[in-house]
Order: structure tokens, then C-alpha cells, then sequence
């Protein structure tokens, strides 16, 4: 059991965050998107204690972490379509996957032995300081146990890993919500391998071309790490529920009113007002709280699969499938 320190936003915090990444520790500090359980990539000791205070089945890829692009060009190869991508929407809530470059300091274990590396910029500005204090590309999963909802705050970072690591940088609630959007571009066209919080729509207009995958794509390709069964509740949970059962929990969505919803157990909305930005804000901190309430199912609205709606949609069918 380890003592988890909880650290300020400031710059002591920082500082004290970046000295144990350093001497191969795990922290867990706040990006716009959720909060990640960092370590430092280039040590495989430290990448391996990620897995372990996670509890993660197998040895996924995770994505390393850049202050800037210019530190993602000594990791990793960027063909034309990346680079446009990288300075379009970096620092922001877009990964690259790319060929590893030939000075790529990033241990095998966090690429899982692929010869392609996933390289992200994060926005958050303690997560910039962060990086640039540590010097080294940070390996960072999001920072709960594996199989759990995302963590959108300090507080759901401790709840899932407190004595399991050794500090939370605390940076207040994460702005987007949902994780990263990730793009492969390893030759050929690129593939969307995970939706998340750049909008495909934004992604497409900006290469003048539809991306390849995605749910509605057929075979699926999904990033190896995306397991079915994700981002689960304890509660069963129930898609585009047209009606509230007595007793379930309802995660509402707009301002359509269901049949039902008086004797709900409880209700969140995700938007009163339609907002797909909003809601992803709202969504894995209003999953636990429903799912905190004791209700046996969590009933969802039905959400739009456009913009932002595509990556909520991902995430709440995975915490709807069988486990
Ligand atoms: O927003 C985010 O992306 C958050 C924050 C902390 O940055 N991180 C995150 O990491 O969601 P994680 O480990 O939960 O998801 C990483 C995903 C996995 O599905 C993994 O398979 C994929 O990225 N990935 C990483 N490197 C890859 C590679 N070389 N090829 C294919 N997929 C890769
Ligand atoms: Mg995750």
C-alpha cells in the first residue's frame, strides 16, 4: 500500500509531480479529456507498475504524452496527413498513431511491441506544465481501474486507485469529457481508430476525405485496447430507453420528457438543451453518480451519433455490453 500524496495545482505540485515521474513513479494529473495515470514512457519498470495499479488484463499500447510538436517529431513519423492533423488540433484531445522514428525513446512494454507509437499533445495547462517540468514523453492511460468508468476528477481517480499510486495532481473537473480521439496514419488512408473528443466531422473537413472506420464502419477496427465490455458501471445499463422503468436510473438526454420518469429512482440529464458538448462533459461523472444511487439499471436516452454524440455512443454501448 502506498501513502497517494494529493498534490495543488501549483507550481511546488508541479514540480513534485514531474520529480516522481522522474525517479519512475505514477501519477495521475488531469488532461481536457480525463484524468491520466501517468509514468514515465521511457522507463519500462514505471510503465509496468501502470498495468499493476490498474489491474489491466493484458498489455495494451497506451499513448505517450508531448509537451509540444516538436518533442512528437523525435518519437514518431509524420506523413503529410499527420503533420496537417498534428497542427490543426495539438496541443488538444487528438491521438496519432505513426511509425515509431528511428530515435524513439519509448519503451517496447508501452508501445505493446508494435513498431507504431500513439502520440498526443494534451491542452490541459497543469498537464503542458507537467510535461515540459518531466523532459520525457509520460505513458498515460486513463486513470482508473481497468474496466471502470473514466475519472473526470481527483476524486474518481482516488476512489478507483488511492494507495495504489504514488500522487494525484488535483486540476479541478476535465472540460471535454471523453477520451482522446485517436487516428492512425501508418500509410495508405487514415483510420479512425477510436472516436473521442475532436469530432470526426472536424476531422474529415479538415483532409478532405471521409475516415476509414468507426461503428458504422463494418468490420470495426478498433484500437487494440478497446475492449468490448468498457467503461462499466456496477448497474446494468440500458440503451435508448424510450420509456423509464419503475426503480431505474434514467441518464437523460435533452428536453423530451419520457413516460416513466416520475418514479424513476433518480434522473441526470446530460443537456437540457441538446448540447452533445455539455453532455460529454457530464458523462462518466453522471454514469457514477447514477450508479452510486444503488439502482439495478441505468436507462439511457437516445443521443444523436453526430459530433461529439459518435464518442458518447462508443462509450455507452461498451458500458452496456455483456460483461
Ligand atoms: O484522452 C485520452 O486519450 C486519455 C488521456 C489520459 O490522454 N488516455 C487514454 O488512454 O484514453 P487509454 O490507455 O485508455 O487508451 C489508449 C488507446 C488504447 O485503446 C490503445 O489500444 C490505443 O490507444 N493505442 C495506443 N497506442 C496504439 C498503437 N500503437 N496502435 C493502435 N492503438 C494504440
Ligand atoms: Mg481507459
Amino acid at each position: 500500500m502506498l501513502q497517494t500524496e494529493r498534490l495543488k495545482a501549483d507550481d511546488a505540485g508541479i514540480a513534485r509531480a514531474a520529480g516522481i515521474l522522474r525517479h519512475g513513479g505514477l501519477v495521475a494529473f488531469p488532461t481536457e479529456t480525463v484524468y491520466g495515470l501517468g509514468a514515465d514512457a521511457t522507463d519500462p519498470q514505471a510503465v509496468a507498475r501502470i498495468y499493476a495499479a490498474k489491474e489491466r488484463p493484458s498489455f495494451n499500447p497506451l499513448i505517450a504524452h508531448l509537451d509540444s510538436f516538436e518533442s512528437a517529431k523525435a518519437q514518431g513519423v509524420f506523413d503529410e496527413t499527420a503533420r496537417r492533423l498534428a497542427e490543426a488540433f495539438w496541443p488538444g484531445p487528438l491521438t496519432l498513431v505513426v511509425p515509431v522514428a528511428p530515435g524513439c525513446t519509448i519503451s517496447d512494454l508501452a508501445r505493446a511491441g508494435l513498431d507504431s507509437v500513439g502520440l498526443r499533445v494534451p491542452a490541459h495547462p497543469l498537464a503542458h506544465a507537467l510535461l515540459q517540468k518531466t523532459g520525457r514523453p509520460v505513458a498515460a492511460p486513463s486513470a482508473n481501474r481497468s474496466g471502470r468508468v473514466s475519472p473526470t476528477d481527483a476524486g474518481h481517480v482516488l476512489g478507483d486507485l488511492d494507495g495504489r499510486i504514488d500522487a494525484v495532481l488535483d486540476g479541478g473537473v476535465s472540460q471535454v469529457g471523453v477520451e482522446s480521439t485517436i487516428v492512425a496514419c501508418l500509410g495508405g488512408s487514415p483510420r479512425l481508430l477510436r472516436p473521442g473528443g475532436v469530432p470526426r466531422e472536424a476531422i474529415e473537413a479538415l483532409i478532405g476525405m471521409k475516415l476509414e472506420g468507426g461503428p458504422e464502419g463494418g468490420k470495426s477496427p478498433l484500437a487494440p485496447g478497446m475492449l468490448a465490455s468498457h467503461y462499466a458501471p456496477r448497474a446494468r445499463v440500458r440503451l435508448n430507453a424510450t420509456e423509464i422503468g419503475q426503480d431505474e436510473a434514467a441518464l437523460l438526454f435533452g428536453s423530451a420528457a419520457l413516460p416513466g420518469i416520475e418514479t424513476a429512482r433518480t434522473s441526470l440529464n446530460l443537456s437540457n438543451n441538446g448540447d452533445l458538448v455539455e453532455a460529454a462533459a457530464h458523462l462518466f461523472s453522471f454514469l457514477r453518480q447514477l450508479d452510486a444511487s444503488g439502482a439495478a439499471t441505468i436507462a439511457v436516452s437516445p443521443i444523436p451519433e453526430t459530433g461529439l454524440g459518435e464518442a458518447i455512443n462508443d462509450r455507452l454501448r461498451r458500458a452496456a455490453a455483456e460483461r
